[in-house]
């Protein structure tokens, strides 16, 4: 009885925030004022999710790296007391097979191992010439099509879409049923049921697609898993969860990138000139990276279980408590970014956690920049009359996602 007081007291001085948190109003970029407080002020803390349980909450960039990087602390959300991020979530965990994005090591390392090779530096490199061209395109349909053009439609879906669909062996034709299921998967508005559906469709249309490589391989990411299939390294069920979750995370990402950075670079025109105006690659380069640090896309955090008792900043970590990491904090913490609510393009952000950080760290990254560093410098060169064709309190966000997103990005020139 006298625990429950106490404790029923502790809570009143200090309530649990819940999480995630929306954001406050006319600052649509920027984290929820109670993260940034948490950053400043109580950098390991605990918040509520959706089953009432109470995760431990790491803000600070250095905290997120000490602790992403420890070998204590587990991906693998079948343990009891994984803070799952929604309920469809947690029961679309319970049927998922191992895959990257649910193992440790030393599973873990021997299924990326598989993925790694299309996405290393070189690889991605030799790609830019068709993410040029295919930027280029659009842009040319846009700009002989009718004004005001959605941009999210026009070159933020399609640019990323062309390029997985290519790399993977995917019939781009097919990009309004995987759109549509991926987008179902991880909303945080869909039910257990329709998380569980979409997920089920994408896997039956990634095991068709494997089954057409294992007879008429071809040059592309599933003929490649296809043949490991052959080798015996991996089972046809690993390999269509594999395909999906590449698929899911190489469209909606970059495709959510590039409409809101447009949107951020429109609001700062000064930023958006020197970007338009830079001759040099690693003007460009550092401007993405700055884009990525600012809008942290990924924003309901990511998510690990404590497997054994861990000790950071005075407290005690336990054994089996959830802890959940907020990128954007990280990313906004002054310590790390100084004045971090202001765009600006020539700073050193390179060492941002938009792609998270140690061995989950995005698998993606280098074809994600690519992707951003083309069509950022190509968009504004080629149309530097660009603007809003409606007023900026009438753009909408899309803030259910796993990564935030715009519904449509009126623009006109
Ligand atoms: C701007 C674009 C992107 C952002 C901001 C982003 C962000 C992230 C983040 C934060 C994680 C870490 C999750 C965690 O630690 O639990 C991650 C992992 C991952 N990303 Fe990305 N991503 C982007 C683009 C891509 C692309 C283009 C692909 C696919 C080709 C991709 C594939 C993956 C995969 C497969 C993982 C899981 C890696 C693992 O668990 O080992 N991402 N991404």
């Amino acid at each position: 009885m006298a625990d429950t007081l106490t404790d029923a007291t502790e809570e009143a001085a200090s309530p649990v925030p819940g999480y995630p948190m929306p954001r406050d109003a006319g600052c649509p970029f920027h984290p929820p004022a109670t993260v940034r407080k948490l950053t400043a002020e109580e950098p390991i803390s605990k918040v509520r999710i959706w089953d009432g349980s109470t995760p431990w909450f790491i803000t600070r960039h250095a905290d997120q790296r000490a602790l992403l990087t420890d070998p204590r602390i587990s991906i693998d959300e079948t343990r009891p007391g994984f803070p799952h991020m929604t309920r469809g979530r947690a029961e679309v965990a319970k049927v998922t097979p191992k895959l990257i994005t649910n193992t440790d090591a030393p599973e873990h390392t021997r299924l990326r191992r598989m993925v790694n090779s299309p996405f290393t530096v070189k690889r991605i490199e030799a790609l830019r010439p068709a993410i040029q061209k295919i930027t280029d395109d659009l842009i040319d349909a846009m700009l002989a099509g009718p004004k005001p053009a959605d941009l999210v439609t026009a070159l933020g879906l399609p640019v990323p879409t062309l390029v997985i669909s290519e790399l993977l062996g995917v019939p781009y034709a097919d990009h309004e049923f995987f759109h549509h299921n991926s987008t179902v998967a991880l909303s945080h508005d869909s039910s257990a049921e329709q998380a569980m559906r979409a997920g089920a469709a994408l896997s039956e249309y990634l095991d068709g697609l494997i089954g057409k490589k294992l007879a008429d391989p071809a040059d592309d990411m599933l003929s490649q898993l296809a043949a490991r299939i052959k080798a015996g390294e991996m089972t046809r069920a690993e390999a269509a969860t594999m395909g999906v979750a590449v698929l899911i995370a190489g469209h909606e990402t970059s495709a959510s990138m590039i409409p809101l950075g447009t949107l951020v670079l429109l609001q700062n025109p000064d930023q958006l000139a020197l970007l338009r105006d830079a001759d040099d690659p690693k003007v460009v380069a550092a401007a993405v990276e700055e884009l990525l640090r600012y809008l942290t896309i990924v924003h309901t955090g990511v998510r690990r279980i404590a497997a054994e008792d861990i000790e950071i900043g005075g407290q005690t970590i336990r054994a089996g408590d959830g802890i959940i990491f907020d990128l954007s904090a990280a990313n906004w913490d002054a310590g790390m970014f100084p004045e971090p609510d202001r765009v600006d393009l020539g700073r050193a952000a390179r060492q941002h956690q938009a792609f998270g950080y140690g061995p989950h760290q995005c698998l993606g990254q280098n074809l994600a920049r690519v992707e951003l560093q083309v069509v950022y410098s190509t968009l504004y060169r080629r149309i530097p009359t660009l603007r809003l064709a409606v007023p900026m309190d009438e753009i909408q966000f899309a803030f259910e996602g796993i990564a935030y997103s715009l519904r449509s990005l009126p623009v006109t020139w």
